[in-house]
């Protein structure tokens, strides 16, 4: 597996099946790498069309100065648009990029068989079906495996390479020097529901979707948590939830949602929400049908911008007292550095608002467990989230959650006060893990899984996750940078609170917190 982009492409000549979105962008990109490619379409219409777009899409990068003109022709010279499956005679390689149903999927790769010699690999572009159902019909399934892009393909610059139950290594091994020699990054996953990304990437919009059905927050204000709350040396996820569910669009996220939970004979980790399920029958899909979460204009810009409402004015400034425990100085130094009053005692005195930072506990159960076993007061309690910097300077929002007994006049207190620097301030409804705490430890315990499975190596899983899904980090070195027990933390007291067995850790994350190992160590 040591070829490197400079090594010839292990594969000389390429038929692609399917000259949609996918497969013309997988046609460009073997021909740009040198690679002859033949090109075929069910449907002349489109294949006719593909080969006109591609030629725009060549000339455009030649416009652009990303392609040299004689680049540009040896690229449009090598693909070759053919009518039939027998033209594909002579490839050593087949991506099929049709539509994705199993029983199409199937009869091209039984009618291709015959047409194709022995050592021909075939390989499937799908996002959802089983590639080792896929192959089971071929009279050798040795030979098929995934081959698993992204759209747009030239730019997602990752590429699956999906292991079947029968594929043989060297198909494997094959695969993924052909995908270096194109100049993408290749990682290879066992043949499971989503692969890696699709897998890895439904913590995100699943979580937060349960915390807009328990009523934490509006979605609007999950949205701003999540894109400015988190922050690992500054970078975070560049859209929120819901506005990527609005991307995506729901007729597309919520049947995978559903599907992958199914696929995992209904894993409590992948539990997909009744709001979305509602929404997708109400045809509110996203941006492509101008309202979903948010509404639209005809050219995708939101119309429904609503500033933020003003931090409260507080009546009142009281003297604050902080709970003891890991995260009592950084709150101290931080309202102190906000111009609060902290008061240093053992016990919270009579009017003072009082700060608590748990982890993976709400407001009120924090209240419960007190400062040297005693009850803390609900109605003068507000909670902070730390996972995050809270520093004036390092931070662009605070979040914070009242108990349901927090008394008006001491919410108030504590957002003027975390608002007072000009930072944002979220104040949400008491709630266990607020709203990022659950979210990203959702994001490490179920890219943990994935290693856990063995379906990718660590490296792997954080490589696609980062180029797939844009996160700032892979999930296990996020694990890593907010602390495996941190994380475990979190899971274990959202598991206690809620009895949700969504939240159990399993074996690869609680062995690496117990062991204080990377999440990237493999075993
Ligand atoms: N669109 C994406 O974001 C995306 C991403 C990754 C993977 N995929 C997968 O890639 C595949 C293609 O997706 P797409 O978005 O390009 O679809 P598409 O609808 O844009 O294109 C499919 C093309 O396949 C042709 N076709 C259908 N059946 C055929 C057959 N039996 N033989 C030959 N041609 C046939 C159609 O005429 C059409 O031109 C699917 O399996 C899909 O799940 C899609």
């Amino acid at each position: 597996m040591n070829s490197s982009a400079s090594n010839p492409p292990p594969f000389r000549l390429i038929g692609v099946v399917g000259s949609g979105a996918m497969g013309r962008g997988i046609a460009q990109l073997f021909a740009q790498a040198g690679i002859g490619v033949r090109l075929h379409d069910a449907n002349p219409t489109a294949l006719s069309s593909a080969l006109a777009a591609l030629g725009e899409s060549f000339a455009k990068l030649v416009d652009k100065g990303r392609l040299a003109p004689e680049a540009a022709q040896r690229a449009r010279a090598s693909l070759e648009a053919v009518d039939s499956l027998d033209a594909l005679a002579g490839c050593e390689l087949i991506v099929e990029a049709i539509v994705e149903q199993l029983d199409a999927k199937r009869e091209l790769f039984q009618a291709l068989e015959p047409i194709v010699g022995d050592e021909a690999v075939l390989a499937t572009n799908t996002s959802s079906l089983s590639v080792t159902a896929i192959a089971a019909r071929c009279r050798a399934p040795a030979r098929v495996a995934g081959l698993h892009f992204f759209n747009p393909v030239a730019s997602m610059k990752v590429v699956e390479i999906v292991r079947a139950v029968r594929t043989d290594e060297a198909v494997v091994e094959r695969l993924v020097a052909l995908v270096r020699a194109t100049g993408h990054r290749p990682v290879v996953a066992r043949d499971t529901p989503g692969f890696i990304v699709n897998h890895a990437g439904r913590a995100y919009g699943t979580e937060a979707l349960a915390a807009l059905g328990e009523g934490v927050a509006d979605f609007e204000t999950i949205d701003r948590v999540l894109r400015e709350q988190v922050s690992f040396d500054g970078n975070g996820f560049r859209l929120g939830p819901f506005e990527l569910l609005d991307l995506t669009a729901l007729d597309v996220s919520q049947p995978v949602m559903e599907s992958i939970y199914r696929q995992f004979f209904d894993e409590p980790r992948f539990r997909p929400s009744v709001l979305g399920a509602q929404r997708l029958a109400a045809g509110l899909l996203g941006r492509k049908t101008g309202e979903g979460f948010y509404r639209y204009d005809a050219r995708g810009a939101r119309t429904d911008v609503q500033a933020e409402p003003a931090a409260p004015a507080a009546a009142v400034r009281p003297p604050v007292w902080i709970a003891p425990g890991p995260r009592a100085a950084l709150v101290a130094s931080t309202a102190r550095a906000l111009g609060a009053v902290v008061r240093e005692a053992e016990a919270p005195g009579e009017h003072e608002l009082v700060l608590v930072a748990p982890l993976g506990l709400d407001a009120s159960a924090a209240s419960r467990a007190g400062a040297a076993g005693v009850d803390l007061p609900a109605e003068r309690l507000v909670a902070i989230d730390t996972l995050f910097p809270i520093e004036p300077g390092r931070c662009r929002r605070r979040v914070l959650m009242a108990t349901p007994a927090t008394r008006a006049e001491y919410r108030d207190a504590a957002h003027a006060l975390f608002a007072s620097d000009g930072v944002a301030v979220t104040m949400l409804r008491d709630s266990p893990g607020f709203v990022a705490q659950r979210v990203v430890a959702m994001i490490v315990s179920i890219g943990s899984e994935i290693a856990q499975q063995r379906i990718a190596s660590p490296a792997d899983i954080d490589a696609a996750v980062r180029a797939g899904l844009g996160y700032p980090l892979g999930p296990l070195a996020m694990g890593d940078a907010i602390g495996a027990a941190t994380v475990c933390e979190i899971l274990d007291n959202l598991h206690a609170l809620t009895g949700d067995p969504r939240y159990r850790i399993g074996g690869w994350l609680r062995r690496r917190a117990q062991l204080r190992l990377s999440l990237l160590h493999e075993d």
